[in-house]
């Protein structure tokens, strides 16, 4: 796999976001509401998408990597939220890469807790995107998607899962918050 993969054409604003883009990631440019075929993100690694000139994280995560974000206490997570809820399958989580601090994107793959860093301010985010560090006192935003093969992906966009509130805490229907939001 070429580690600057494009796999689909899709519309881009060219932002911050792209600009931050590091010259070794996994970068592939997407769509909401269509297919993804993510068999080639090996396990244990991840891809960051640019949808729209926003960044998100595809993390497919090993079973080890899956224990250990389920087997422990959230009761003093700044932001509790169990693991369960944020993924459709443990396999594959997907988060946006806007830091909930200042907006600031995060950089997988870093920081303590090996799940994702942000360089503006030191937050730091674990496996499942939950913050463990701040100044962010927020959870990477949940993206909802769809598995609709094997190894295939459809992500849906926050406008579409906003629509539905009264199922904002899963993944399935995740309201992700305001990509650029502070806290
Ligand atoms: Fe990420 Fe401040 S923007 S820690």
């Amino acid at each position: 796999m070429n580690r600057r993969q494009v796999i689909i054409a899709g519309g881009l604003g060219l932002s911050r976001t792209v600009r931050a883009v590091r010259a070794d990631e996994d970068v592939r440019i997407a769509r909401f509401e269509e297919p993804l075929d993510v068999a080639d993100i090996p396990v244990g690694g991840w891809c960051l998408l640019l949808i729209d000139g926003a960044a998100i994280y595809i993390r497919r995560r090993t079973q080890v990597e899956i224990s250990a974000v389920r087997n422990e206490s959230i009761s003093t997570l700044p932001d509790p939220a169990r693991d369960e809820e944020r993924v459709i399958d443990p396999e594959w989580l997907v988060v946006s890469g806007e830091c909930t601090h200042a907006a600031c994107r995060v950089v997988a793959g870093q920081g303590s807790y090996q799940g994702w860093e942000c360089f503006c301010h030191g937050s730091q985010f674990d496996l499942s995107g939950r913050v463990r560090h701040g100044p962010a006192k927020r959870n990477l935003a949940v993206i909802a998607y769809e598995k609709i093969g094997p190894q295939t992906l459809l992500l849906h966009a926050p406008l579409r899962t906003a629509l539905r509130p009264s199922q904002s805490q899963t993944a399935a229907a995740a309201v992700p918050r305001p990509l650029g939001g502070r806290t």
